[in-house]
């Protein structure tokens, strides 16, 4: 990849570019934001870790929405962050404004690139943009699950002491409250979690996974989590440039898969060179089946207040 354009220089912006440059993800960072100097002082910041990190990634910053052109890829993080207290829908009619000039700003300047929306809420507003853009829906998707999973396998990692390495979640269904965390497929090295945990133990990482952006937001006051999300977008940067064809948890546009259709949700796609190529249609239990039909008709009532 050659061009990866980062919207919004706030702390998931900043975090990611950090990776994104450290890990040599590709040649050039751009990072936008509206306000004046913000994403040129984050940038420089960050360029200026390049000797002690050893990268030659170049990382530039830019007020000019122009400076997205000709990008692979452009990660939209901008957004009005939620406050201690409000659900991450409270923010939707902030940011779909913010999304909707970003979107235009993506057909006028890099109309072959992908979009990886990050801005809450997630579902909604990568639906909204695949929708303004005219885009395949290979080419519009969201970060959520990936940082649902690694907060529920981390949280197995707490609960059973055993190496975080070892451990694979798989969390579905919306990011926000009634999320699915999927229990069966959560292992520690291929091994299901109902052999080290019993029910309630199980019940307190469903939970505690389900809010655990909340949790962070509430410690924090300040400030919602952005270490784990920028990991998390910087896992899907890399089975993208490497075309991996890793199986992530994606907020992923449905066209028939799980029964359902016109919205976007977290669901097991495979990500490589092509961006969102497959959605990977699993069969859910009852249980997990009730949870999905929660998530989606929560989505579709946000989805429907948008004109
Ligand atoms: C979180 C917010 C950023 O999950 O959605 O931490």
């Amino acid at each position: 990849m050659r061009k990866i354009t980062v919207v919004g220089a706030g702390r998931v912006g900043e975090s990611t570019a950090q990776i994104l440059a450290k890990e040599e993800f590709c040649r050039e960072i751009m990072l936008i934001d509206v306000r004046e100097g913000a994403a040129q002082g984050t940038a420089l910041d960050v360029q200026e870790c390049a000797p002690l990190f050893r990268f030659d990634t170049i990382v530039r910053g830019s007020d000019d929405s122009a400076a997205m052109r000709d990008s692979d890829l452009i990660i939209v993080t901008a957004g009005l962050p939620r406050k201690p207290g409000m659900s991450r829908s409270d923010v939707l009619d902030a940011n779909v404004a913010v999304i909707d000039g970003i979107v235009d700003d993506a057909l006028k300047y890099a109309p072959d690139a992908m979009l990886l929306l990050v801005t809450n809420p997630v579902d909604v507003l990568t639906y909204h943009a695949w929708k303004r853009s005219g885009w395949p829906r290979h080419r519009v998707f969201g970060q959520a699950g990936v940082l649902d999973a690694a907060r529920m396998a981390a949280f197995v990692a707490m609960e059973t002491g055993f190496s975080a390495k070892d451990i694979t979640a798989m969390v579905l269904g919306g990011h926000g409250d009634l999320m699915v965390p999927m229990t069966r497929y959560t292992c520690v090295n291929g091994i299901p979690i109902a052999n080290f945990l019993g029910k309630e133990a199980i019940q307190r990482i469903v939970e505690r996974t389900r809010q655990g952006g909340a949790e962070i937001l509430a410690l924090k006051k300040n400030s919602s989590a952005y270490d784990a999300p920028a990991a998390a977008v910087a896992a899907m940067v890399d089975a993208i440039r490497s075309d991996r064809k890793r199986i992530l948890p994606c907020v992923s546009i449905l066209d028939g898969e799980y029964g359902e259709k016109n919205v976007a949700m977290g669901v097991p796609a495979v990500l490589g060179a092509g961006g969102l190529e497959k959605v990977v249609d699993l069969t859910l239990n009852d249980e997990e089946q009730a949870w999905f039909r929660q998530s989606v008709a929560q989505i579709r009532a946000d989805i429907s207040k948008l004109v």
